[in-house]
């Protein structure tokens, strides 16, 4: 079968004569594809709410003893489809595939039209009242054509379990009697052959977080062969936690919106898998929840294959409709959305109550009886945000919105609930301490520390299964939230995947790779009357030093009340004077007192030193005989904020007494332009490949210029495109550009300046 997603035609409007002939100047573009691009932010939503026209011609050896569908991942939001001038139907999405037989009106030759209407329409969920997202249009997810047997099955579902109890079944549709027989693969390696639907296999390797091992089910029905991957594995949530294969794995996770800057929801399968590996792997927790819609099938999949937990979400938000009509698609919605993710290993729950709306019996009877029925192996999760609503899940999801100082980050369990079911936060924080990537250090600080206090309070509460925060990314939403710019500031990286201080207590609390963040960039201008305050170090080392201009201050340790249970707590960097006070004029034993007493001054403010240290200070200039220009001098020397000369700070980590990390803050008057990309190889498959270069505005000491925003210029060469303007702006000194391929191979240049700084990237596109 031909490559469906490539060579389509589109047109962003819609005319009658467009049934029968597509205009000459349409545009050819591929799958997944983005109706409408739109600035970064500040635009009218309606400007993507467009009615688009979407054409293919493709041909087809047509075999009578076979039968034909159309299935598209994901399109916004209802499709009229012709094939071939007749007319199917309308068909909607939104989140969902949908799939339609065509074996009666294809041919040798075939013209598809799509109408696709991406209005948001309040008959369907998640429209219908007020909603914190956009949801961007087009086909912006995948498309097949498929060839089946007159007899075809679908919906298989393999369970596994720790036991190696395997457990299958499918529909079948058509008349015929099926010989079916079983292949399992784990890798490429054959483990067993058998016909039966239930059994037990022996040795089974388990699917967990750092092992994902996966299997394959090959499921033969005469010259047809269906795969499913899946992994044997163990979940349960309890009063006391959430087990994997029997072991206590404290949830700890951040909700993923899947729009992009420029490319709305038109991410390709590449950028879907680089989700989840920033997650794993740069953000470090171990579950996702897909607010709030079901996902793309390449995100699970890659959540599968690396071991990071997921709770899924049928679409909405707070609202309930009232027809017939979005009732009847709220259902439909629940079932696709389990039969299509119920054969991924990663996915623990099914989000079967609209997030945050109101009890509705009925409806939500009739969605858990849907996830029971299709999938026995799953508990079911409601997420509220009042307390003692309606409980039909097995799992009670509460957003917890109780953090709004370091004084508490999330409720006692008790208090939350007064059923026996088990407890999983879905959200906090998010619009309680909304941060841009350009907000000013003390909100950054603050949101990050906040963050650390709730993951402490996760941590604190065993009768808790864990907490997923709000939210992992920045998201454009509707005028009635954010900031009035159409973005949700509430990620712990921004819309173009960067990291704010807030992802690094995440990052932190792993231990698969050193993490050093100072969350201060130590600028005595940055911070109210220059003064420091505490500065943390978001850290998963041991302990860590501190060198001022090359001198040695202090060592520190993670001893920290506020974030005790934490695993690894940011570190406190409370004396930035240390053994670098070397003054003659005071008795040497006085040294270590007095450097106290000016790095509490330059880390409080003078007016708030104890009125016993002053006594103390005033005391010995008096005795040895030190003048008030003395005083001045020593503290523009050890302090240097505003009036000496701003220092170059070192902080070095170590684990085991290794030094495993370094990083160094202070003045710069030579600037770089850092550009790094996940990879310099696109290959086009099934549709076609994407890559994030992540661009940084950084000084001589390697750090990110974070009020950096500089134009940076963008030009592609060779079978590459770039998604966006050709010119963007830095967002807090950074940036992320992607590029696609094109479909076709060849050598790609990306060009990439800014001021005088051109930096070039060959890609290779196979
Ligand atoms: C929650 C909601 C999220 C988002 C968040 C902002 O109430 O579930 O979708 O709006 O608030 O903090």
């Amino acid at each position: 079968m031909e490559k469906f997603n490539y060579g389509w035609k589109f047109v962003p409007n819609f005319k009658d004569e467009y049934l029968s002939k597509f205009p000459n100047n349409a545009e050819i573009v591929n799958l997944p594809h983005n109706a409408k691009e739109v600035p970064y932010n500040y635009f009218k939503e309606e400007m993507y709410q467009i009615v688009s026209t979407y054409e293919k011609e493709f041909d087809l050896e047509v075999n009578k003893d076979k039968r034909y569908f159309l299935k598209f991942d994901g399109f916004m939001l209802k499709a009229r489809i012709y094939l071939n001038n007749q007319d199917l139907g309308e068909y909607v999405s939104a989140y969902i595939p949908v799939e339609i037989e065509i074996t009666k009106f294809v041919k040798e030759h075939n013209r598809l039209v799509i109408v696709l209407d991406s209005k948001e329409d309040k008959d369907y969920p998640p429209f219908g009242f007020a909603l914190d997202y956009m949801t961007f249009s087009g086909i912006y997810r995948d498309a097949h054509l498929i060839e089946e047997t007159k007899t075809y099955l679908r919906n298989i579902y393999v369970h596994g379990d720790s036991q190696g109890n395997l457990d299958i079944s499918y529909d079948k549709n058509g008349e015929e009697e099926l010989d079916i027989s079983y292949n399992l693969y784990k890798g490429d390696t054959l483990v067993k052959s058998f016909k039966e639907d239930h059994l037990k296999i022996d040795d089974v390797e388990l699917w967990d977080l750092d092992h994902p091992t996966l299997y394959t089910l090959k499921t033969i029905i005469k010259d047809r062969v269906y795969e499913t991957r899946f992994g044997f594995r163990d979940i349960e949530f309890t009063n006391h936690g959430f087990y994997l294969n029997n072991k206590l794995v404290k949830l700890i996770g951040l909700n993923r919106h899947q729009g992009y800057p420029y490319m709305g929801y038109a991410a390709s399968k590449a950028l879907q898998e680089d989700d989840a590996n920033l997650l794993k792997y740069e953000v470090g927790v171990n579950v996702v929840r897909t607010s709030h819609y079901p996902q793309s099938e390449h995100f699970l999949n890659r959540c599968d294959e690396i071991g990071l937990l997921v709770v899924n979400e049928i679409p909405g938000w707070q609202h309930i409709g009232q027809s017939e009509t979005w009732r009847k698609q709220c259902l439909r919605n629940t079932e696709m959305m389990v039969l299509t993710e119920r054969n991924h290993p990663c996915l623990i729950a099914h989000g079967v109550r609209i997030d945050e709306s109101v009890d509705d019996h009925e409806l939500y009877s009739e969605t858990n009886r849907i996830a029971h029925t299709l999938d026995k192996y799953r508990p079911t999760i409601g997420v509220r945000n009042f307390k003692n609503s309606e409980q039909l899940e097995d799992i009670y999801g509460y957003n917890d919105f109780i953090c709004d100082s370091l004084k508490v980050g999330l409720e006692k369990p008790k208090k939350v609930k007064k059923n026996d079911k088990p407890l999983l936060v879905t959200e906090y924080m998010g619009h309680m301490d909304p941060l841009k990537a350009t907000s000013d250090e003390q909100k950054r600080i603050e949101v990050a520390l906040r963050h650390a206090k709730v993951i402490n309070d996760n941590m604190e509460h065993s009768d808790a299964c864990g907490a997923i925060g709000w939210c992992f990314l920045d998201y454009h939403s509707h005028t009635d939230f954010g900031s009035g710019d159409k973005i949700c500031p509430h990620g712990v990286f921004d819309l173009y995947r960067n990291p704010k201080y807030s992802s690094y207590i995440y990052s932190s609390q792993q231990d698969n790779f050193p993490v050093l963040e100072v969350l201060s960039n130590m600028k005595p201008g940055d911070v109210p009357e220059a003064i420091f305050n505490d500065i943390y170090v978001a850290t998963n080392c041991d302990y860590i030093e501190l060198y001022k201009n090359d001198e040695f201050v202090s060592k520190f340790y993670p001893k920290n009340d506020l974030f005790k249970s934490l695993k690894h707590p940011p570190i406190l960097i409370d004396d930035i004077v240390g053994e670098t006070f070397k003054e003659d004029k005071f008795p040497k034993k006085s040294w270590p007192k007095i450097a106290k007493m000016f790095s509490y001054a330059a880390m409080h403010g003078f007016n708030h030193l104890p009125l016993k240290n002053m006594a103390y200070l005033g005391y010995m200039m008096m005795r040895y005989k030190i003048s008030y220009t003395d005083l001045v001098g020593y503290w523009n020397e050890y302090v240097g904020a505003w009036g000496g000369k701003a220092k170059t700070y070192k902080i070095k980590g170590y684990k085991d007494n290794q030094l495993v990390k370094e990083v160094e803050l202070g003045p710069s008057n030579s600037f770089d332009l850092e550009v790094t990309t996940n990879k310099t190889t696109l290959v086009n498959e099934e549709t076609y490949d994407s890559l994030r270069i992540r661009v940084r505005h950084i000084d001589s000491h390697g750090s990110l210029m974070q009020y950096s925003n500089r134009i940076i210029n963008i030009k592609t060469e060779g079978p590459i495109s770039l998604v966006g303007p050709s010119s963007q702006c830095l967002l807090g000194g950074q940036l992320s550009i992607y590029i696609n391929s094109t479909g076709k191979p060849g050598v790609g240049k990306v060009t990439i300046q800014m001021d005088e700084f051109e930096k070039t990237l060959q890609i290779e596109v196979k």
